[in-house]
């Protein structure tokens, strides 16, 4: 069996807007209707938890401009406020919000998400961004981002704050004193008087620990530093590393460097990312990727706007048809979708790298709901890895065509889980 979740990759923001299935977005953004009604239907198909991406920075890094951001539907609301309406929704699925430790005050993180476990009666899920952009640094108080390497130095030592602090509380110091004369056992709630390199915090939390007590936690990181941190701190990983052996060479990686840190590679489930294109004949399927494949092609600015943000240089500024430039060791961004990049560009021209870059799938999955289902359970097999992050577009017609056409197949041939056994989403997270 493996776990599905479902990647948000636009956070709480506009999906698809220009295409014929989007509803009514233009009206409706800010509005959870539709992912309350995402949520129903992942729950209803099984789905492990959905994830929301976050940025706080509306880009201007392309052309030195906002103007393709904002043409493009690229904001966001803030999604940990939404996370609380899902779960009122919802029983079962487990949410993962993001948050950038560079950012947020260790101690503000750890008693948001604790409230936020006991409001999602133990569904919740962070996940750990450093972040990349100097704008989002800036929109902090910074003056420029902090380099990469060191940003992930800290973003451990912000976990160790983080557990620290979630632990302030013993398990049982909330006491069942029937004569109500002690609320808390104090001897049970300790400061944690954390001094470290980048962090302080006294502690404890004035927050009762949530039915998680720790809620999951998440990571996406791909470089050396980023794995680390992945494979010290996290519950879930998640993947867009491309080709079954690649993703293969990815668990195996991560359950060395977990080995590593006394854990047990069990204890994280590595979901790789894809965007299934599913119809009612192959033939259909296989027009449709096509298709998509021609609108790509013809919008080579929003590859080079994404590209832009992503390694936090302005692609506006290279030849199109020139060999591609030397950009890894100019990048303070995403440092290992860089390297993908610079890889790419070996023996090809910017153009050519920005047209097949676009692409969000570690493999793929084309075809009707059971043949799709058939690839999925060929490449898990192959590559050991623990399940599938669907980062296709949220509109209803797509979350239906996973929820109520592949997901029923998955669970045919006993892929994916049929029923919840827990009450909390790490509990039902490792019960595989
Ligand atoms: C599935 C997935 C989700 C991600 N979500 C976010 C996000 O919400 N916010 C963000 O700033 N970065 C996000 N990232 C970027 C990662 O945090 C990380 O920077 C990236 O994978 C590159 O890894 P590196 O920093 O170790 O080089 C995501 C990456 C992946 C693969």
């Amino acid at each position: 069996m493996f776990h599905m979740g479902w990647f948000l990759s636009t956070g709480f923001g506009v999906y698809d807007w220009k295409g014929p299935w989007s509803g009514n977005i233009r009206a409706d953004i800010g509005n959870p209707e539709l992912f309350l009604e995402t949520a129903a239907a992942l729950e209803r198909a099984g789905f492990d938890y959905m994830m929301l991406e976050d940025s706080s920075v509306l880009p201007d890094i392309y052309q030195g401009s906002y103007a393709h951001s904002l043409k493009n539907a690229v904001v966001r609301y803030d999604p940990l406020p939404l996370v609380s309406l899902i779960a009122r929704h919802t029983e079962h699925i487990g949410v993962i919000a993001t948050m950038a430790t560079s950012f947020y005050p260790p101690f503000l993180a750890a008693r948001l998400m604790s409230s936020l476990d006991h409001l999602t009666h133990g569904r919740v899920g962070v996940n750990l961004v450093t972040a990349s952009p100097h704008a989002a640094a800036q929109n902090y108080g910074l003056d420029e981002h902090i380099e990469h390497d060191l940003r992930y130095a800290m973003a451990d030592e912000w976990m160790q704050v983080v557990s620290r602090l979630w632990e302030s509380w013993e398990p049982d110091a909330l006491g069942t004193d029937e004569n109500r004369t002690v609320y808390v056992d104090h001897t049970r709630v300790h400061p944690i008087h954390y001094e470290g390199r980048f962090h302080r915090s006294r502690g404890p939390l004035n927050t009762l620990p949530g039915p998680q007590r720790r809620p999951v936690v998440c990571q996406a990181g791909g470089s050396p530093a980023g794995r680390e941190l992945a494979a010290e701190h996290a519950d879930t990983i998640v993947s867009a590393v491309v080709g079954v052996e690649a993703m293969r060479a990815y668990r195996e990686d991560i359950s060395a460097r977990m080995v590593a840190h006394g854990r047990d590679p069990h204890d994280v489930k590595v979901l790789f990312l894809v965007d299934p294109i599913l119809a009612e004949s192959n033939a259909e399927a296989q027009a449709i990727a096509q298709r998509r494949r021609e609108a790509a092609a013809s919008d080579v600015e929003g590859a080079l706007a994404g590209m832009s943000y992503v390694s936090g240089l302005d692609f506006s500024q290279f030849d199109l048809d020139a060999p591609f430039p030397e950009v890894l060791s100019r990048t303070n961004g995403h440092q290992s979708t860089v390297a993908d990049y610079q890889k790419a560009g070996e023996d090809k021209t910017l153009r050519e790298v920005a047209l097949t870059r676009s692409v969000k799938d570690s493999i793929p999955l084309v075809g009707t709901p059971a043949s799709v289902a058939d690839q999925m359970a060929e490449a898990m097999e192959y590559a050991g890895g623990d399940g599938f992050l669907i980062a296709s577009a949220v509109t209803r017609r797509n979350v239906s065509a996973i929820a109520d056409g592949l997901a029923p197949e998955l669970r045919r041939r006993d892929l994916i889980r049929s029923s919840y056994d827990y009450g909390t989403f790490r509990e039902n997270l490792l019960s595989f």
